[in-house]
């Protein structure tokens, strides 16, 4: 899979540029605020519908523009495919091939693995930021997971607000339907994220093997034990979801379901959220991401496109060295502020960006 040109017109900094990529390494080079982390963005965008930085598409608006539009050009498995996204301040249009389409259908036809400083969240941070990386992971290559997650969420919604006006109005058959549902959908989710991390779990420990030189093992795992059929998970969710009605209603909301998953994260046996330095957590970061890559390759017989964002700068020169030569076999997009000595000789393409414009 590789992108080969992305046009953006009022898209953050960008008033109109198109960048040509090469299908190796491309490095994007500029000064800070210039708008290389934007570039990468607009990628992403295309990739998961969504963006890195912000709840609101609005903000991906040149100010002062009505509207922002992001297009690419890409080569893949499916063949030469046209993505387009243009993001209004309230609404958007997706586009595939020249033909709207729903946004459930727009995922997945380029994918893409991020990885920038903020992935240190991915370790440090609450439960949120790994069913986020879940999430996005698998709906990149699962239309089945989008679509059972998209209901998901409708039917929790609608069990919450039943929940919370129980108080005055308690409506057990209409719960019962909720129950069923959503247990239904949520074992879809489970089903999918533990066959997901049963996958991803061995590749991230060798490759944090790797990169730690052999000094540390990495173990990644989901909380809860569930059967191995949809049928089995569906009933155990069933038990768990009736067992815990009477505090939903006292509560006012669902205390148990995929939404409140996690995957545990260890380093060496210690619990990397409490216990990881920065180094640490941004190495298992780096491992579970690059993990990612190959599980898409693995999924779609082809790789994702790589975004390296302000990585270079964070990591040790064997470690840099080590992350290059494991990017070779795929299209990478790396932007850092100077063209780092490690990348001196390196065949690569170089973008150097000044205030929103291509200038080399
Ligand atoms: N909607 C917008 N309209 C206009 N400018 C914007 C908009 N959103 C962001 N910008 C500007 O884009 C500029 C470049 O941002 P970007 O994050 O891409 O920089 P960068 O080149 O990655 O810099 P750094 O090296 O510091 O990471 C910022 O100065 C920011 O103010
Ligand atoms: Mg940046």
């Amino acid at each position: 899979m590789v992108i080969k040109k992305l046009t953006l017109d009022n898209f953050r900094n960008y008033e109109h540029e198109d960048f040509v990529f090469d299908e190796g390494l491309n490095i994007l080079t500029g000064k800070n605020a210039q708008g290389k982390t934007n570039c990468a963005e607009a990628v992403f965008y295309l990739c998961t519908g969504a963006s890195l930085r912000i709840r609101h598409d609005k903000q991906l608006i040149r100010r002062g523009a009505e509207f922002a539009r992001i297009a690419a050009e890409t080569d893949s498995r499916f063949g030469k495919v046209k993505l387009e996204a243009v993001i209004f301040e309230n609404k958007r249009e997706l586009y595939l091939n020249g033909n709207k389409i729903r946004p459930v259908d727009f995922l997945g036809n380029m994918n893409s693995v991020f990885f920038s400083p903020g992935e240190l969240r991915l370790i440090q941070d609450g439960p949120d930021e790994r069913r986020r990386f879940l999430n996005l992971s698998i709906s990149q290559t699962s239309r089945d997971y989008r679509v059972a997650l998209s209901r998901y969420q409708r039917v929790l919604e609608q069990r919450n607000n039943l929940l919370k006006s129980s108080a005055y109005r308690f409506d057990a058959e209409t719960l019962d339907v909720w129950d069923e549902q959503l247990a239904e959908y949520a074992a879809r989710i489970v089903k999918k994220r533990r066959e997901f991390l049963a996958v991803l779990s061995p590749l991230a420990s060798s490759l944090h093997h790797s990169l730690t030189d052999g000094a540390e093992e990495l173990s990644l795992c989901m909380d809860g034990s569930y059967p191995a059929e949809e049928e089995g998970i569906k009933e155990k969710l069933l038990r768990e979801i009736s067992a815990s009605r009477e505090r939903d209603l006292r509560l006012g909301f669902t205390t148990v379901g995929p939404h409140r998953d996690d995957i545990r994260v260890s380093i060496n046996g210690q619990d990397a959220r409490g216990y990881a330095s920065q180094g640490q957590a941004r190495t298992a970061a780096l491992s579970m991401k690059l993990a990612e890559t190959e599980i898409f390759r693995t999924l779609t017989g082809e790789a994702p496109i790589l975004i390296l964002d302000d990585v270079m700068s964070e990591l040790d020169l064997p470690r840099r060295k080590r992350l290059l030569k494991g990017v070779k076999d795929l299209q990478c997009i790396l932007t850092c502020t100077h063209a780092e000595r490690v990348l001196y000789g390196v065949e690569s393409r170089r973008i150097r960006i000044q205030n929103g414009k291509i200038v080399e």
